[in-house]
């Protein structure tokens, strides 16, 4: 007898239930440890994911390969970490609350989105804090970004180590943004961040918050009309096919961070811990190498495929930065001896 259409529904929701009870076990078979048996030496102790949003090719997705690669060899293939790059594991807001609760047991996640989760981080990407990358760099591998990283006590998450993701800029479908009043009215997309909406209200302009996967379409069908991110997202996602006017204004600098579940971290002995620890930072220099590569690549790529690239004057950058003053106080306010430290690091 033929299923009624109800029917179809149920078994269909059953299904997805079932997979879905399956991945979740696979997930918490693969964060505990396993009863070695009789020739099993070589079989991993551990079999642990690893979320990551950008594509293949990308320097934080080869940043998070040469992660995994390092901690099998250091290990002994003990540990073994699982990369599912693309964003397959869905987008970075749920991603970090699937860390939160051990669902995902690694992730290289931006910073903007994370801040949600640990207010402090928003001091580190405030509009226009950092003179270029190389004053950032010496504030994050200083003692002021070991600070950070060690201060996500109750957040249930582990920071191990900074990723670059370099200096972002506004691009939208509509004009060239040459001063401040050409914001004006534009539908910008921001990252899931209540300072980085904010920041886009007192520019002129109106924020939507929108995950990066639905960025393209969103700028396709018009319902956003800009967005902003650095050079080689614009060019990863081709968000320069329809979106083709890009400005330099360098708002911010949202550097990436990896991160592990704390729950998953608890169950992993010391050994394996200082190993995967040491393997994120050494991870982390490589990616930064490629970083800069792909940077310029990528800048070169768009210049070439005819984008329209405007750079703010100095005059205008001031009324950009003057504008967007006021959040240093909304956001950041108890941290006022941090941003002077910070502040001072460029000088
Ligand atoms: C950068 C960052 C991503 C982030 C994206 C965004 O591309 O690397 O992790 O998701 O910005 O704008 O959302």
């Amino acid at each position: 007898m033929e299923k009624s259409k109800e029917e179809a529904v149920k078994g269909k929701r059953n299904i997805l239930a079932a997979g879905l009870i399956l991945a979740l076990s696979a997930s918490v078979w693969g964060c505990q440890s396993r009863e070695k048996g009789a020739g099993e030496e070589n079989v991993p102790e551990f079999v642990l994911t690893y979320a990551e949003n950008q594509a293949e090719d990308y320097p934080t997705t080869q940043g998070a390969y040469r992660f995994a690669e390092l901690v099998k060899q250091r290990t002994g293939g003990k540990v073994e970490i699982l990369i599912n790059a693309e964003g397959i594991l869905g987008d970075e807001r749920t991603v970090i609350e699937q860390l939160q609760f051990g669902g995902v047991d690694f992730a290289r996640v931006s910073l903007s989105p994370l801040s949600e989760f640990v207010p402090e981080l928003n001091v580190l990407q405030l509009p226009y804090l950092y003179t270029g990358a190389e004053h950032m760099w010496k504030v994050l591998e200083g003692e002021i970004g070991d600070s950070f990283l060690g201060s996500f006590e109750g957040s249930s998450l582990v920071a191990l180590s900074w990723y670059d993701a370099g200096a972002r800029n506004f691009y939208n479908s509509v004009r060239p943004i040459e001063k401040l009043e050409d914001m004006k009215g534009l539908t910008i997309r921001v990252q899931e961040s209540e300072l980085m909406s904010d920041s886009i209200r007192v520019l002129g302009a109106v924020p939507k918050q929108m995950a990066y996967g639905e960025v393209y379409s969103g700028l396709q069908t018009g319902e956003i009309d800009g967005a902003e991110n650095n050079w080689p997202s614009y060019e990863s996602t081709r968000h320069y096919e329809v979106a083709r006017y890009y400005t330099i204004d360098e708002h911010t600098r949202v550097p990436e961070l990896q991160l592990a579940a704390q729950s998953t971290w608890d169950k992993l002995p010391e050994e394996y811990r200082i190993i995967i620890t040491q393997c994120a930072k050494e991870s982390a220099r490589y990616e930064r190498s490629l970083w800069k590569e792909r940077e310029a690549q990528s800048e070169q790529n768009i210049r070439e495929a005819g984008c329209i690239i405007t750079e703010l004057s100095k005059e205008e950058k001031s009324r950009f930065q003057a504008a967007v003053m006021p959040m240093y106080g909304k956001y950041c306010s108890d941290y006022v001896d941090m941003i002077d430290r910070i502040v001072a690091e460029g000088r």
